[in-house]
């Protein structure tokens, strides 16, 4: 009897063994597989290895643990792509699970809670909107139509620097010059605004729209730790209202301005600007989707801060390139003289016959694209190069990494326009090839490249044509210190301030 026991005792032990054995066997069997990662501290995850210029930390860490990282930012679950091919994967094979954003807290509140348009959850609202970017407001149609408004710009810009050249003042600071003019050209387009250098409102929109991108731009740790989102410890939520409000005084103004033309304009037929668009749009009984006042505000924002200093930080690296290039200046000057001569100024109409002029800027997107990082969000589970992608990650696509991948570019640190004078590799920089993406890919990709490429050749070309450069203050050979900032758009750690040296005399069709 006792032998009975012990024996069903045992028989009762190995079952129970067995079932755990087995337990523990599937579970380990199903277990996530996530990409290498490095080590986490408690709470923090990996937040600790960011520093202020997230594409740079990226970057290292991917020299380390290869082109597909897991992290954990505070409580944030994250994935690092860094290579052509992992690229690919999230933009292209796996896209519609990566159509989508991660929300943040600064996007929510200065969007009026709707996320705008560039954070807009993939879905009807965003396919509406992206439909009216494609096939009007960004649309190749419209960017025709504003072309003299553009030229208008470029004529203003140049003549500026012209009294500059001539009062021989010692250092134009030329950011502040190129964010004045991409912010006239997008203010002009969006709503007919342009900056009078005095109290403009495209001056105020300008100055809204900077606390906008710096805000965007700085890693809140509200947005990873739930501690610092309940208590604002970094005071972010009051900048936050702050700028949020005074964005809507400007906007409400303008609207009502706006408002009041339609009602005298009834039926005119002048060039309609982005904002009588939408406004037709929030009034129509029959639109797909009603636009609300909201809705029309944050995508101004989105347009203001997506579009503007991005084209602008591009123009100041290519001057800064060809500045510290200066045989490839002089062989970018040749072509615009042999093309366009000294009688005129270049034309946005030039650029298809400047393929040199094209490689510069082909280079500079790959070394300095300014928007580093392609943000998404994974909206369902995915399996990448064998690894598992979780729902809800947010998914950092590392641009600038990608442009300097020693395995696809030769020489990958080095300025070198030529690389893109071969016939045989003809790479463009709208998103088809994986190596070069500084517009991103796919449904998500930028809406403005074919603006903003109108707008960074045109000054491009402009500024070499009408000057030489003398950096600083004009003192010797000096070199353009070439280190990156903080912010979103990839600025340079110090403005970018130069002598101009008036070339063409007289001066093509500009008075002063
Ligand atoms: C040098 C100039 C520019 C660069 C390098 C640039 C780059 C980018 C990148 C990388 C993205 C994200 C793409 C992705 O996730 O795949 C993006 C999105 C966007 N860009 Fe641009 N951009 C530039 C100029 C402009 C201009 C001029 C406008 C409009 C006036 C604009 C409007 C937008 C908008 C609205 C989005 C969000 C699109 C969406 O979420 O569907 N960008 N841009």
């Amino acid at each position: 009897m006792a032998d009975l026991q012990s024996y069903a005792t045992l028989f009762l032990v190995f079952l129970v063994t067995a079932l755990l054995v087995r337990t523990l066997f599937l579970k380990s069997q199903t277990k996530v597989r996530l990409p290498p990662s490095p080590m986490a501290l408690p709470i923090l995850g990996h937040l600790h290895l960011l520093g202020p210029l997230p594409h740079q930390a990226f970057h290292k860490l991917s020299k380390r643990y290869g082109p597909l990282i897991s992290l954990r930012l505070g409580s944030v679950p994250c994935i690092v792509a860094s290579s052509p091919q992992t690229a690919k994967e999230f933009l292209k094979t796996h896209e519609l699970a990566f159509s989508s954003r991660p929300q943040n807290i600064a996007v929510g509140h200065l969007t009026y809670g709707t996320c705008g348009f560039a954070f807009a959850p993939y879905g009807p609202y965003w396919k509406f909107m992206k439909k009216l970017c494609v096939s009007e407001l960004l649309g190749g149609r419209t960017i025709d139509q504003f072309e003299p408004v553009r030229r208008e710009e470029m004529r203003s810009f140049v003549k500026l620097l012209l009294e500059k050249s001539k009062a021989q003042e010692t250092g134009v600071n030329l950011s502040r010059e190129l964010s004045n003019l991409t912010n006239n050209v997008v203010s002009r387009m969006a709503m007919s605004k342009r900056s009078s250098r005095t109290e403009g409102e495209a001056d105020e929109v300008r100055v809204v729209v900077q606390a906008v991108a710096n805000l965007v731009g700085t890693f809140n740790l509200g947005d990873y730790l739930g501690f610092f989102r309940k208590f604002d410890v970094q005071g972010f939520g009051k900048r936050i209202k702050d700028v949020h409000k005074r964005f809507d005084v400007i906007m409400e103004r303008i609207i009502k301005e706006h408002e009041e033309e339609r009602k005298k304009e009834k039926g005119g037929n002048g060039v309609k600007d982005f904002l009588d668009t939408l406004l037709d749009i929030s009034e129509d009984d029959n639109a797909e989707i009603r636009l609300r006042r909201e809705d029309i505000k944050g995508f101004i924002m989105d347009l203001f801060v997506a579009g503007t200093d991005t084209s602008s930080v591009t123009s100041q690296w290519a001057l800064s390139e060809l500045i510290n290039n200066p045989i490839m200046c002089e062989k970018a000057r040749k072509e615009i003289d042999s093309v366009v001569g000294k009688n005129r100024l270049v034309e946005e109409s030039d650029i298809a016959n400047l393929p040199y002029l094209q490689a510069i800027i082909k280079e500079t997107f790959r070394l300095h694209p300014a928007s580093p990082i392609s943000l998404r969000q994974c909206t369902q589970d995915c399996k990448i190069k064998g690894y598992d992608i979780p729902a809800n990650a947010s998914v950092f696509i590392n641009l600038w990494a990608i442009g300097r991948d020693p395995k696809y570019w030769d020489n990958s640190l080095e300025f070198r326009p030529e690389r893109f004078m071969n016939d045989q590799n003809p790479t463009d920089v709208r998103g088809q090839y994986f190596h070069l993406l500084p517009f991103g890919s796919g449904r998500r990709g930028c809406p403005g490249a074919t603006l903003a490429l109108q707008v960074i050749h045109a000054t491009v070309a402009n500024m070499i044509q009408c000057f030489t450069w003398k950096v600083g203050h004009g003192e010797g050979n000096a070199k353009v210190d070439m280190k990156e900032g903080p912010g979103l758009t990839l600025p340079r750690a110090q403005p970018l301030v130069c002598v101009p040296v008036a070339r063409l005399h007289p001066f093509p069709c500009i008075e002063i």
